[in-house]
Formats: C-alpha cells, sequence, structure tokens
C-alpha cells in the first residue's frame, strides 16, 4: 500500500476545487484557509476573506462553495457570518487508519516529499583534546533530529561532523606534550578524554603564564603546518584518542553520527592557500593591520566600523573563516548540496553571516543553494546563567548523561515492573539519556532553557519519559490482545461501518496530522514541533482510553477497530520517538 493523503490535505483540494469554479482568478488561487475547529473537523474562513473581493456577501459565498464541494467525504454546511464547517465522515477515517497501517516499511502513510534533494546537515562538531560538555548537547541532538525527519520524509542528508582538529590550540598542546610527557594518552579504547582535558588546561596555563613556551608553541603550530613528521604524529594521536571518546559519547546518546560522518577542519587545510588568493584575486579580501580581511558595508561593530572576517591572521595563520569558506564551497562543489544546514549556537551567527556573504562574492555560493545556520539558545542554571558545576567548571556531559540515568532510575523506581534486571537497565538508561535528550529538544530551538533533572525525568508533563511510557501502555494492550486471540495476533481488520465515538475521531485526526507535522519540522527546522504533536497525541489516545473499552469492546468489530487504532498510535508514538532520536522500549 502506498502512501495516504492526509484528510485536511484533502479537503484543502475539494475546498480549491470549488474556489476554482466560482471564482475568478487571482481569487480562485487563494489559500483555502482550511483549519481544525472546535465546531467541526474542520473550518474555512475563506468566504469571510474574499467576499469583498469577490463582490458578494460572505454568507453568499459561503453558500456557493459550499454547493461546489464535490468529491471527498466531507459534509460540509455553513454557519454564523459565513464560516465552512466541514465533517469527515466516519467511514473515511475509519478507512484512514487500516490504509496507514498498511503502508509498507512502518511509513504509516507518510510520503516522501524531499525525495531528489541533498541535504548537507552539520552538526555536533567538537574540539579535539577537550573532553564534550553540556555547551555540545544542543548541537548534537537537534542536528541528529533534523537528519532523521529529513531523511525520513526523503531528502538525501549527508551528515557532516566539523571536528575542531586544527589552529593554533594544537600548537601548544603538541609542545607541552613533548616537553612533559613526550607522548600522547595512549589510543586504547577506554582512554578517558578527560586524560586530555587535563592536559589541554595545563598547556593553556604554560602559553598564557610563559611568553617562551607561547612563542615555542607558536613554532609548533608553523611545523604542523608544515608537515613536520614527529609534529603530525603527536597531532594524529591526539585526535584519535579524541575521535573515539566522541564515538563513545554520541553511541550513548543515540544519535546516528560515525566516523564518517567526520568532515574535520584539518581536512580543507590544503584548500585554504588558495582560498587566500583567490579571494585577494577577486579584490574580495583585502590587507587590513597585516592580515587578510574581507568587509561588509552592512556588518559593522559599535564604532560603526565594518567589521572583519579573518581570512588569514597577521601572523600567517588561518582560522576558523577560510576553514569554514573551504567547507562551504566543498559542500557546493563537491557534495552537490541543495541545502546546507549549519546546526551551531546563535553566538556565531555573524561568523555565518560573514562567511556565506563572502562565498556568495566569490561564486563559491550560487542562489540555487540554500545555506541556513540553524541557531539555538543556552542550557542554563535556574538563574539564567550558563550551566556549571557546584564548582564552577563546565559540566562534561558524560557525566550530565549518568546524573539523568540515576534520575530516571530514581523517579521509576517504585513504578511496578515484571521486567528482568538487565531490561530494566536497559530501559533505565534509554528513559534517562531520552529525557535529556527530549527537554533540549522540546523546547523551541531559539529559547534558552534550564537544566533541571528532576523536571526532565517527570513521569507527568511533556517529557520523554511520559512519552515512552505511553507507548510501552499501547504496546502492553496490544500484548494482552494478542494473549487472549485464539490465532497469531491482534486482529486489525478494520471496519469502515463500525459507528465512530467522538474520542476515537480526535484520536484518528490526530494521527493523520504526523506527516503535515514532520513537513513543518522540515521546513521550520524547529523539532518541538514534533514533541508538541507527540504530546497531543499522547493525550489523545489516553482520553480514547478513558471513553472506548479495547478489550472489552461491545462488539467483534468495534475491539477490532479499536485495536488497529492501538496499533497505529503505538507506531506513530514509536516512529515519532525514533525520528527524535529517543528509544521506545516495548516494556517499562
Ligand atoms: N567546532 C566548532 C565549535 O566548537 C563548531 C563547528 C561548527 N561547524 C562549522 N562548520 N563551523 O564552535
Amino acid at each position: 500500500m502506498a502512501q495516504v493523503q492526509a484528510v485536511k490535505a484533502h479537503a484543502e483540494d475539494v475546498m480549491s476545487a470549488a474556489m476554482r469554479r466560482h471564482l475568478p482568478a487571482p481569487l480562485s488561487e487563494a489559500d483555502p484557509l482550511v483549519r481544525p475547529s472546535e465546531h467541526a473537523d474542520f473550518q474555512s474562513n475563506v468566504a469571510l476573506a474574499l467576499a469583498r473581493q469577490a463582490g458578494s456577501s460572505p454568507r453568499a459565498l459561503a453558500e456557493e462553495l459550499r454547493a461546489g464541494m464535490v468529491g471527498g467525504p466531507f459534509t460540509a454546511t455553513v454557519s454564523g457570518p459565513g464560516f465552512l464547517n466541514l465533517t469527515v465522515d466516519d467511514r473515511a477515517l475509519w478507512g484512514l487508519v487500516s490504509a496507514r497501517l498498511a503502508h509498507g516499511g512502518r511509513r504509516l502513510g507518510v510520503g516522501s516529499p524531499l525525495t531528489g534533494s541533498r541535504i548537507v546537515v552539520d552538526y555536533s562538531g567538537p574540539n579535539i583534546a577537550k573532553e564534550m560538555h553540556v555547551g555540545h548537547l544542543r548541537t548534537t541532538v537537534i542536528g541528529d533530529c533534523l537528519a532523521r525527519v529529513l531523511g525520513f520524509l526523503g531528502a538525501d542528508v549527508v551528515r557532516q561532523n566539523h571536528l575542531g582538529d586544527w589552529g593554533t590550540n594544537f600548537g601548544m598542546l603538541i609542545q607541552y606534550l613533548q616537553e612533559h610527557q613526550q607522548h600522547a594518552p595512549a589510543a586504547e579504547p577506554g582512554t578517558r578524554v578527560s586524560e586530555l582535558d587535563g592536559l589541554y588546561r595545563a598547556a593553556r596555563k604554560a602559553f598564557d603564564a610563559d611568553s617562551e613556551f607561547a612563542e615555542r608553541a607558536r613554532q609548533r603550530v608553523v611545523a604542523l603546518q608544515a608537515g613536520d613528521e614527529a609534529t603530525v604524529a603527536l597531532w594524529r594521536q591526539l585526535v584519535e584518542v579524541s575521535t573515539r571518546a566522541f564515538q563513545l559519547l554520541y553511541d550513548r546518546l543515540g544519535v546516528l553520527l560515525t566516523p564518517a560522518d567526520v568532515a574535520a577542519e584539518s581536512s580543507h587545510n590544503p584548500e585554504l592557500d588558495g582560498i587566500a588568493e583567490a579571494l585577494t584575486a577577486a579584490g574580495i579580501a583585502v590587507e587590513s593591520e597585516g592580515a587578510l580581511c574581507v568587509f561588509f558595508d552592512d556588518m559593522t561593530g559599535a564604532d560603526g566600523r565594518p567589521l572583519p572576517l579573518m581570512v588569514r591572521k597577521q601572523d600567517g595563520g588561518y582560522g576558523y573563516a577560510a576553514t569554514d569558506l573551504a567547507t562551504l564551497r566543498h559542500r557546493v562543489v563537491d557534495l552537490a548540496a541543495d541545502r546546507i544546514l549549519y546546526v551551531v549556537d546563535a553566538r556565531q551567527a555573524l561568523h555565518f553571516r560573514m562567511v556565506f556573504a563572502a562565498a556568495r562574492r566569490a561564486g563559491w555560493l550560487p542562489d540555487t543553494v540554500e545555506v541556513v545556520h540553524v541557531p539555538f539558545g543556552m542550557v542554563t542554571a535556574p538563574d539564567g546563567k550558563p550551566f556549571k558545576t557546584r564548582s564552577g567548571d563546565t559540566v562534561r556531559l558524560s557525566q550530565l548523561l549518568d546524573q539523568a540515568v540515576e534520575a530516571a532510575r530514581a523517579a521509576t523506581a517504585d513504578k511496578p515492573s515484571d521486567l528482568s534486571a538487565t531490561e530494566r537497565e536497559r530501559v533505565v538508561a534509554a528513559a534517562g539519556i531520552g529525557a535529556v535528550k527530549y527537554a533540549d529538544l522540546a523546547t523551541s530551538r531559539a529559547k534558552n532553557y534550564v537544566f533541571d533533572i528532576d523536571e526532565m525525568v517527570s513521569l507527568n508533563g511533556n517529557t520523554g519519559v511520559y512519552l515512552q511510557y505511553a507507548h510501552a501502555r499501547v504496546r502492553s494492550i496490544l500484548a494482552r490482545a494478542a494473549m487472549t486471540e485464539a490465532s497469531s495476533g491482534p486482529a486489525v481488520e478494520v471496519v469502515p461501518e463500525a459507528p465512530l465515538h467522538p474520542a476515537e475521531r480526535v484520536l484518528i485526526l490526530q494521527l493523520d496530522g504526523f506527516g503535515a507535522v514532520l513537513a513543518e519540522v522540515a521546513a521550520e527546522l524547529e523539532p518541538h514541533r514534533l514533541c508538541g504533536y507527540l504530546f497531543a497525541l499522547a493525550k489523545a489516545f489516553t482520553d480514547f482510553y478513558g471513553a472506548c473499552p479495547v478489550l472489552r469492546a461491545e462488539s467483534a468489530e468495534l475491539r477490532g477497530n479499536r485495536l488497529a487504532l492501538c496499533a497505529l498510535t503505538g507506531d506513530t508514538l514509536a516512529r515519532a520517538l525514533d525520528l527524535l532520536g529517543l528509544q521506545a522500549p516495548e516494556r517499562m
């Protein structure tokens, strides 16, 4: 079975056809303004919006459009000053349930509108030799969710983990290693990257305190960039230890990133001279106080003077800007991207504006390619300040996940459960880690949010744990049905003629909106819309389950229909949780 058209889209089609029949262009092409309604399933105010231009009264136009609505499972009435109320036939609603269940690959009837487009998603991008901390949470979790949703809708998604593995810091680190340790921490599995954190701190201290060391560190950068063998060998060890530690964390977090997605800053090193030359030759970059810079009329500092995008620094080294220009060109030319998303915190907004503008001027970014900086706010403490440990350090991501798992254990401790000890451990981990990810995704991306672990693992409210429980509850109903069923499994045979309870209607309409909300997430790049949808779905299910007995339904027919509705709800919850990057355990 194939993709299923959502009933709202169907209503829009039928309304648009009626408008084409009764209205002249361009009025006939206007948005039919179909919205969910409290008075019917949907309502359209289009007659009120267009009557004056159409030279008619709203009520008369509404009547005309109503009469012109042909085909489609709708009953339309006109009310008030000219509202069109649309009610979907019961049969059609039950039909949607079976059609969505029958769609292969558990796609639930959702189409693949993004097929044929290639989308680069740049996310996570931690820096080598530093441990991932709370500041890396949002980019990793939001970027991964977007990659999943875009991929599900058919896009060819190219994940890019732009590791910070280049630049002046490495001179300092390698020089310190050479003078103090001779070798990098062993690149063994399990090597704690916190050792590297310690190294970073010590090297930084020496760099700031000792100007002679600082000078040797700068020489070391030159050696690294020139490809000096011993220097490069140490650098490679640092990269290896860090990359391995990052991967352990990605696996634990359940994000899609693998070593194959690494697109590190260093990989563009050989292109940087060419970038500087091309920009200079085109007159786009100019010398300024010994550095090579690009200026923009519309980007100025507090003093009104244009701010520089520094392509090459005074000391001749290249930095973040040059690398990002090379990266962008690579994504356009070699990766043939149609759309490039940079999931990076809001503080880098100016950097990306400058990089995009410079690339456009240089002809590296054609208008056919859409580049978007997808910014996000901070994770804060209750006082609104950056989230820190008691001692004022940045919170390591691994430590934060440990805390979340412990909190989930405590929160679920007195829930009755017949799981084995191992299963229980797995569920607690899924709940704890899911709680952190969900809390991050559920707040609107642009806002800061307060990190509150107890609230995150709460069993009530808009939390990951609540939704995971909602899913497990649906599965347990289905499992109980299977046990009482004579044959192989729960009947998901739908009888469209069966009566339809109002709570069933609400649930079916909610399920039917899944594809539309995914399309919204893909267009607006806002995962919290999917969270809001999921929470409303869980609520619609609770209301349905409270009002409509399933296992003890009045008739075999109703029981079958309701089990099908449970199955579709369970599958939709599981799919949505997966697209958010959360596990959906069958039992909890
Ligand atoms: N490593 C950078 C940081 O920690 C993030 C990289 C984002 N991606 C990019 N193409 N600049 O700030």
